[in-house]
Formats: C-alpha cells, structure tokens, sequence
C-alpha cells in the first residue's frame, strides 16, 4: 500500500520537530516552561474568580431582586425667574421632592446628594441635600429652597427666555442629582455607587403661570465610572 499524502507529511513532522528541539538550550527550555505553567496557573485563576462573581451575582439578585432606586419631582414652586439686560439670572424655586427606596431586602445609604439646576445647559443652581437611610420599601420626602443669581454666559438662553417668557411663563429646567450611595444587604455595606438622576422639568412661574406642574419621575442614570 502506498502512503497518501496526508500520511507523508506526518511522517515528516516528528523530524522537523526535533531539529528544533535540539536548537533549544535545557536552560531556555525549562524557563520557558515555568512561564508557560504560571499563564496557565493565571488564567485558570482568573476563570475561576469570575465563574465564582458570576455565581454570587446571581445568587444575589435571586435572593434580594435588587430595584433601581426612585426619585420623583412632587412639586416647583418657582417664585421669580427674571433673565435682565445684563445677562444675570435671579432664581427663587422650592422644589418637593421624594425618595423612594423600591426594594424589599434592601436599605439604601444616600451619602451624599448633590442637585444642579440648568437651564438650556446653563449651570445656575448648585447646592446639596443632607444624606440619609431609606429601610425597605421606605420613602423621604425633602423639601429644597434655593435662591441667588448666576451670569449667564451661554448666548442662546436669551432667546429660549424670552420665547418661554411670552409662552405662559413655563420654563423648562433641567434637574440632575449625583448621588453617593450604598445598599445595605443584612448586615453588610457595598461598595459605593454614584448614580445620577437626570429630570426634565417643566415649571410655570408660580401666580403668573395658567399652568401647573405636573409631578414628574426622573430617570437614573448609572456614571462610567460606578465605584
Ligand atoms: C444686573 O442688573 C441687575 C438689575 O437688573 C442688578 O441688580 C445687578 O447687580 C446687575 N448685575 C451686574 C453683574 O451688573
Ligand atoms: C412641599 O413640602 C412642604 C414641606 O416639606 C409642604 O408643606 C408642602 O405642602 C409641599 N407641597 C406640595 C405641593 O406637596
Ligand atoms: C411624600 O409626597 C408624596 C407626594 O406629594 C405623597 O404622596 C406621600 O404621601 C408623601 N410621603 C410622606 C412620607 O410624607
């Protein structure tokens, strides 16, 4: 029987194998294999921790069925919003707001809360909420009162005002929350997340205003960079 061509080439690979083998000083060889040993070691660590993470994720979210955290806008009580010639803001806005924590396993640490108004993308509020502990299935309604002035310096707002001015006085301002928060599971803390809630609110100028506010959800909204 004569070799096929497939069998031939097997024939020719043991040879070529040990031509290079020879070329490979003992000390190159068993370096070689060391490494090559740890990657393996490595990887297999690695697949084993993330097997496990895996597992304990969804164990977790089996046990605790974890819920985004709410936020809603109750109420704006917006009593001056004056854009004047030069340019300058002058605010006068308490806004209603509540907390709710959705989870029935779950507390919620919100450490820190920090609230920034803008108006068509013009920063003109900035001020923070004491932190606090929602329990399970908790809310907390905190009431915010923030007056001041900010210089404008975006030269499209002028225009968005004054439309919005003659357009029943309803502006519309945008509400975006930073958070630092923890959930509580049992007894143990997590990391922290910094979560955002971003609000599209629209808000008549109270007494001026034929419109009403309407109470609004925000969405969250989870930062790149979570921990
Ligand atoms: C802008 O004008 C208001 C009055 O309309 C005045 O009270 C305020 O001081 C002025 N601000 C600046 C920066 O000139
Ligand atoms: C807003 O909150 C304050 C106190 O926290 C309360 O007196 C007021 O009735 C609330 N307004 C609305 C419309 O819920
Ligand atoms: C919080 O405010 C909402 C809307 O105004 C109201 O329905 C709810 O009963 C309030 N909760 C508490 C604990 O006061």
């Amino acid at each position: 029987m004569s070799p096929s061509p497939a069998q031939l080439k097997s024939y020719h690979h043991p040879g070529r194998r040990s031509n290079t083998a020879a070329t490979c000083n003992p000390i190159t060889c068993c370096c070689s294999c060391i490494f090559n040993c740890i990657i393996n070691l490595i990887c297999q660590i690695i697949i084993t921790v993330a097997i496990i993470i895996t597992i304990t994720v969804l164990i977790f979210c089996f046990i605790f069925h974890p819920n985004v955290p709410k936020f809603y806008v109750d109420d704006v009580t917006l009593t001056q919003f004056t854009l004047s010639p030069n340019n300058t803001l002058f605010y006068n806005l308490k806004i209603n707001m509540t907390f709710r924590n959705p989870n029935r396993r779950l507390g919620i640490y919100y450490e820190q809360i920090e609230v920034n108004g803008l108006y068509h993308g013009q920063r003109f509020l900035i001020s923070e909420i004491e932190g606090f502990y929602l329990g399970n299935k908790e809310e907390n309604n905190v009431s915010l009162v923030v007056d001041g002035e900010q210089l404008v310096v975006n030269g499209g707002v002028k225009s968005k005002y004054e439309s919005e001015k003659n357009d029943d006085d309803v502006y519309e301002i945008e509400l975006k929350l930073r958070l630092k928060m923890r959930f509580k599971v049992l007894w143990v803390e997590t990391p922290k997340f910094k979560p955002r809630f971003d609000c599209e609110l629209k808000v008549p100028l109270s007494r001026v205003s034929n419109a009403r506010f309407e109470r609004t959800k925000c969405g969250i909204d989870w930062y790149k960079r979570i921990w």
